[in-house]
């Protein structure tokens, strides 16, 4: 199933789920089960690094059950997007294209949700919605990399700085900083990062 969501085009996935709601509670049934397993726990770590930022605006770009505005609804302000929603709280869209204006998130949070083969488009979308200084972070599972530094190199010509990347158990940690109104330069696809593998598979024991 995420070998299907990660390398179709993110419009064909969405009406697909549209239509079959099913098909995302089956992927999320198995995904809290993954989750058992995991030493470290993407979402838990951003709730952690959010939780002393009070009165942020968060974009949680492919929320799933949106636990991350669950947990920091009381400090801080969380605008929830996927496929799916899960309750009232969340946007169902494709996070290609999410109803919010320019810049006006603090930060943005993609969790194990660079799913679909147009996921350049997911972070032109957090360019564009994140306020200049506006903090991006990503976790992807570390064999998802092919070369973190193009990554990071395509981060930076979409006109994020300051990039980082650091090793949390299986996943990797990018955090960049919205450094410019617009890209350096053309960006088709951002690099480095594999399409066809799985989250959840490559980071079973
Ligand atoms: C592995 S789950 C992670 C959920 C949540 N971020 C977490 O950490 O628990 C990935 C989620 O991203 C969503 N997603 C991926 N691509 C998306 C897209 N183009 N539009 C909307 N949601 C998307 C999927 O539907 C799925 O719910």
């Amino acid at each position: 199933m995420n070998q299907r969501w990660n390398t179709a085009k993110s419009d064909t996935t969405h009406a697909r789920l549209q239509q079959n709601a099913e098909e995302w509670q089956h992927y999320h049934a198995l995904y809290r089960d993954a989750r058992k397993t995991w030493a470290v726990v993407p979402f838990e770590r951003m709730v952690k690094d959010l939780s002393i930022r009070e009165g942020y605006v968060v974009g949680d770009f492919g929320c799933g059950e949106a636990l991350l505005a669950e947990r920091l609804g009381d400090t801080c302000t969380v605008h929830s997007f996927d496929h799916v929603a899960a309750n009232d709280a969340v946007n169902a869209c494709d996070i290609a294209d999410v109803p919010l204006d320019d810049s006006e998130l603090d930060v943005t949070v993609f969790c194990l949700s660079l799913m679909g083969s147009n996921f350049t488009d997911y972070l032109k979308e957090a360019h564009r919605t994140l306020k200049l200084d506006g903090r991006l972070h990503i976790y992807e599972a570390t064999s998802r990399f092919s070369d973190r530094h193009k990554f990071a190199a395509d981060l930076e010509r979409l006109g994020f700085g300051q990039v980082t990347a650091s090793d949390e158990w299986k996943f990797t940690h990018i955090v960049a900083t919205k450094d410019s109104v617009g890209r350096r330069q053309d960006v088709g696809v951002v690099g480095g990062l594999r399409g066809e593998s799985s989250s959840m598979v490559s980071t079973e024991n």
